[in-house]
């Protein structure tokens, strides 16, 4: 099956693949602007980005405001191809971050982790495109109806599935029993309901697949249920091109599919994530409050999200997002090969 490329309003990538925003700081400027480079869409994480920062601990809003400057500007200067900005909608000073982005003119918001109501005002009047990502028929309805309301449409829907890394939107028992719908039952239901909308708007929504794809029978089977496009994260891990440490992305290749966990989040989501002693038995003992959350008490959470992200991305014991199914995934490799592999014949 022959792959075309995505088109997201007057964007266009050669390639329909997008690489997953994945926080904290495993992709910035350089993995996103490796893919993008492919011609794919690269994907750089919002989530605690000024975590290098000097004042991060003083001033982490501060820092973050920088680092969202000079990650886009960095980004530029190493592509000409697209490249996104991933935030999660639940998170603190979520608006001021997103609006920062967009005055540094970039070309797409992709949120998810709570559905991110606020994206048409944040980038009114500028050519910026949104995503939200959803992971049900009734989320992609919810925030098409919402943003109706403000005159428009997402530029594209991502339609994130139960085998994806990170925070997932569904229920923590259906995760652990596996009971969740499949991705390819969510991408023909989404794209239903998309249809109609198109039909009606005379537009065109590509709708953008993501969640264990490891593939290219993968991207298939989801080409053939409606996927415009497909959003990978986990396998641009193990990459030389990868924000992350080394010790990271080793852990990704040493991972055992029995040692990947469903967790619960202190965000308050499930979350997939590998087995390490930080999850197990780590330090319980917040010593910094970062501030990442509205409704965190950190009296009442197992842990630091931030910290334990932070930790891993530098190479300590820390919290360690994954997609499942990481059994073919052993060896180090280039962004470039990860590419040839999902979309060579
Ligand atoms: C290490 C890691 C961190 C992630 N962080 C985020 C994030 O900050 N925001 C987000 O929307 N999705 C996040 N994700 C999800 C990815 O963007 C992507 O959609 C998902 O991983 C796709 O599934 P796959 O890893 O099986 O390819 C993360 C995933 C991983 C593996």
């Amino acid at each position: 099956m022959k792959l075309k490329e995505l088109k997201i309003g007057d964007l266009r990538a050669d390639l329909p693949l997008v690489q997953g925003g994945m926080g904290i700081g495993v992709s910035l400027s350089n993995l996103a602007a490796a893919v993008a480079n492919e011609g794919g869409i690269g994907t750089i994480s919002g989530v605690q980005i000024g975590f290098r920062e000097p004042d991060f601990l003083r001033d982490p809003v501060g820092a973050n405001l920088r680092a969202i400057k000079k990650e886009i500007q960095k980004a530029r200067e190493k592509t000409k191809g697209i490249i996104a900005m991933n935030f999660m909608a639940a998170m603190n000073n979520y608006e001021l971050y997103v609006k920062k982005a967009v005055e540094e003119k970039i070309d797409l918001i992709v949120s998810g982790a709570g559905l991110p109501f606020a994206l048409p005002k944040l980038v009114k009047g500028t050519n910026t495109k949104i995503a939200p990502i959803v992971s049900s028929v009734k989320a992609a309805k919810i925030i098409i109806r919402s943003y109706l309301k403000s005159d428009r449409l997402p530029d594209a829907l991502i339609v994130e599935g139960p085998l994806a890394g990170g925070h997932l939107g569904f229920k923590m028992e259906d995760l652990l029993e596996n009971k969740c719908k499949s991705l390819i039952d969510i991408v023909k239901e989404v794209k239903l309901l998309l249809s109609t909308f198109e039909e009606e708007y005379k537009v065109k929504i590509p709708l953008i697949a993501g969640g264990g794809i490891r593939t290219r029978d993968d991207i298939n089977g989801l080409k053939e249920a409606g996927a415009d496009g497909f959003q990978i994260g986990s396998l641009f891990v193990p990459t030389t091109e990868c924000d992350a440490h080394q010790n990271f992305k080793s852990a990704y290749i040493n991972a055992c599919d029995d040692k990947i966990r469903i967790i619960k989040s202190p965000v308050g989501m499930p979350g997939r994530a590998i087995e390490t002693n930080f999850l197990t038995q780590g330090d319980r003992i917040i010593k910094k409050c970062h501030k990442c959350m509205p409704d965190c008490n950190p009296k009442k959470i197992p842990y630091c999200i931030s910290q334990g992200l932070i930790n891993s991305v530098e190479g300590r014991d820390g919290l360690i997002f994954s997609g499942a199914n990481l059994s073919e995934v052993n060896r180090m490799t280039t962004v470039k090969e990860v590419i040839n592999n999902l979309v060579g014949q």
